[in-house]
């Protein structure tokens, strides 16, 4: 929106954004990215800050048998591709 000032917002350790969702308050922003869900603070107009990286690696299961179905490592990954509000308290990804 016109009164939002653009920042710029890196993290070294997140990989392969893949979807935004701002949520209804427009306060948070959550980030789907590989094995990773990020919230983010962006109530505030002098930067971002995130509030909590929800890890969602594979487990070492899932990786032994995505290895078997013949997939290369690096799509062996969890890519969120989807995030939407479900309710007050929930969303669903
Ligand atoms: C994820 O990011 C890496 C490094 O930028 C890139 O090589 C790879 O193709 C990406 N994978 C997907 C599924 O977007
Ligand atoms: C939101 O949905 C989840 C999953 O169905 C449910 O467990 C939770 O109680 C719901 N929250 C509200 C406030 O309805």
């Amino acid at each position: 929106s016109p009164g939002r000032s653009r920042t710029v917002f890196t993290n070294p350790d997140v990989y392969n954004t893949t979807t935004l969702l701002l949520s209804n308050d427009e306060g948070t922003l959550f980030v789907g990215a590989r094995d990773a869900v990020l919230t983010i603070d962006v109530s505030q107009t002098d930067g971002m800050t995130v509030k909590e990286k929800l890890d969602w690696s594979p487990s070492e299961k899932d990786l032994v048998d995505c290895a078997m179905k013949g997939k290369m490592k690096m799509d062996c990954h969890n890519f969120v591709r989807v995030l939407q509000v479900l309710n007050s308290t929930h969303i669903y990804a």
